[in-house]
């Protein structure tokens, strides 16, 4: 895609951190980051997957890992369908089927006509990941009703009604053995702020607390029903909702602080987790979270404290 037709959203000139990242690394004499490389097996075949929040940072990078991977994709999107059109073209240049369908998460009747769409168009859904999330940041006694509330329905609120319409799909269609193991994944995107409290973020951390113990809630309920239910939790991955925090090189010092493995993360790397999940190769993996992190949930201030 060349320069001027790309969308606002997604990153057309995303400030450059390899110079910033190989400053870090010199100036605390640490060895270099190496980013995987391995090839790209088509264990997801055959399989439609829903990618909700998928034109921008997280989403977009899963919505790629899973036509990689051999999904045909629906690119959820609420704004900047310019940015969705571009991510649909991107993938079917990869020979996946995709297409954008714009609804929002915490609308029940938006979110029932989506799934009623992608079983229409693509003939059911065997892959769910909720991943549509913002955040509305504000010190506590200044966060209005607003705030929280406009968190809470998009964050909890639309990964309960998005699973709760993948599940009834699920259960009506069951298992076919020839494109999976189980009749259904989902697979929510928590955030170690699922554990780590979050001042000035109290109804984002809230909403991800919450998704926790919604996902082991329903993965209890639906198991028998061969639904497999885990969830993702992101440290600091290098997208548009935390510019802040690595794009200058003061941040990117700060934030390495609460990262062991000493590198940011990027969308491929929760790509390749949320692949994996989906896959039968987890099949056995059910009503956990992986942190996809680098260690930020280790308490990092205990490397040279305590
Ligand atoms: C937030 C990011 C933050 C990261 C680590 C994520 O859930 O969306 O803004 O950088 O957690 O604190």
């Amino acid at each position: 895609m060349n320069k001027e037709t790309q969308p606002a959203n997604r990153f057309t000139n995303p400030p450059p951190l390899d110079a910033v990242m190989n400053d870090f690394f010199k100036t605390h004499n640490l060895p270099k980051a190496v980013m995987p490389s391995n090839p790209v097996q088509k264990v997801l075949r055959g399989q439609k997957a829903l990618v909700t929040g998928a034109n921008s940072g997280i989403g977009e990078g899963v919505a790629l890992a899973l036509a990689h991977a051999g999904a045909d994709v629906v690119i959820n999107y609420v704004s900047h369908p310019e940015a969705a059109d571009a991510l649909v073209q991107e993938i079917k240049s990869h020979g996946a089927n995709a297409y954008a369908h714009q609804c929002d998460v915490s609308k029940e009747d938006q979110v029932q006509a989506m799934i009623r769409k992608m079983c229409d168009e693509f003939g059911t859904i065997d892959i769910l990941v909720n991943n549509a999330g913002i955040q509305m940041d504000s010190p506590f006694d200044q966060m209005t009703l607003a705030q929280w509330q406009t968190v809470l329905n998009v964050n909890l609120t639309g990964q309960f009604l998005c699973a709760r319409e993948a599940v009834r799909e699920f259960k009506r269609r069951g298992v076919r053995e020839e494109i999976s193991c189980a009749a259904g994944k989902i697979i929510c995107m928590s955030s170690v702020h699922d554990v780590i409290p979050w001042a000035g973020h109290v109804n984002y951390a809230t909403s991800k607390g919450g998704i926790q113990m919604m996902m082991k809630s329903i993965a209890q309920e639906v198991a028998e029903q061969r639904i497999r239910v885990n969830a993702v939790a992101p440290g600091a991955i290098r997208t548009p909702i935390n510019m802040q925090a690595w794009s200058t090189p003061e941040a990117y010092h700060a934030l390495m602080k609460l990262v062991p493995y000493k590198r940011i993360g990027e969308p491929e790397d929760i790509g390749r987790a949320v692949v994996w999940l989906a896959s039968d190769d987890s099949d056995y993996v059910h009503g956990t979270t992986i942190y996809v992190d680098g260690g930020m949930t280790l308490y990092p201030g205990f490397e040279t404290g305590g």
